[in-house]
């Protein structure tokens, strides 16, 4: 089946954790330290990251995306009886140094060549952004990293999808392409007005929450053809 075309696109904007990079990279590439619990310590790891974002912005406590990422970690390492500050350490230094799915070099080229504007849009805190848009050589093909850290607010409140519709120089959300792998970034971002394209990395159905995303994709390679 050929999706519907998306029209009158002028920048496509990514969310990075989940979506550009792998935050599961981490952890598997430490699991035979880590031991049998491995995937558990990732995807509560992931979690509560979140869920502290969600509380914090909710509690009006805000801090940095990279402080919420170090302290969910420990959560994680806690909760599985793992108490070795040394591997605490190297996970944050691989979370600070990501590399970028495959599908992501392949689609940001692609809509560089079609003329579109390109940018990140992330709860992640710059110096972090920074770190992994270099150790996966993204620079050359995105226009802007924007960090929720400008407002002092973490996704999905709405102020967020606001700055990148300002930063990206774009008359409305109706002219960005949001692109999402967390099924409530990607629902809270059409519930704000882009049009949205959830690419299906977890194979989850969409959340029962408001706000319906144009397309479900298989990868980011699917992206261009839709809306250039
Ligand atoms: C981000 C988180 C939601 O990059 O993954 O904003």
């Amino acid at each position: 089946m050929t999706n519907e075309k998306f029209g009158g696109i002028e920048a496509c904007v990514f969310d990075a954790y989940g979506t550009l990079f792998d935050v599961h990279a981490p952890v598997a590439s430490m699991a035979s330290q880590i031991g049998e619990h491995a995937d558990a310590v990732s995807n509560m790891w992931r979690q509560k990251q979140l869920q502290y974002t969600w509380l914090r912005t909710l509690m009006g406590a805000h801090a940095p995306f990279w402080q919420v990422t170090g302290e969910a970690l420990d959560f994680a390492l806690s909760f599985h009886g793992i108490e070795e500050s040394a591997l605490r350490q190297q996970l944050m230094e691989l979370y600070f140094a990501l590399d970028a799915y495959d599908d992501a070099r392949d689609c940001l080229n692609a809509l560089k060549i079609a003329g579109l504007k390109t940018g990140i849009l992330s709860n992640g805190s710059p110096e972090m952004l920074e770190g992994a848009v270099s150790s996966a050589a993204l620079a050359t093909v995105l226009d802007q990293v924007i960090s929720v850290e400008e407002i002092g607010v973490f996704k999905p409140d709405n102020r967020v999808y606001q700055l990148a519709v300002e930063r990206m120089g774009v008359a409305g959300p109706a002219n960005i392409c949001f692109v999402s792998a967390n099924t409530w970034d990607a629902q809270a971002g059409a519930h704000f007005g882009y049009q949205v394209a959830r690419i299906n990395r977890y194979g989850l159905p969409d959340d029962n929450m408001p706000g319906k995303p144009k397309v479900l994709l298989e990868s980011l390679r699917e992206l261009p053809e839709i809306v250039s």
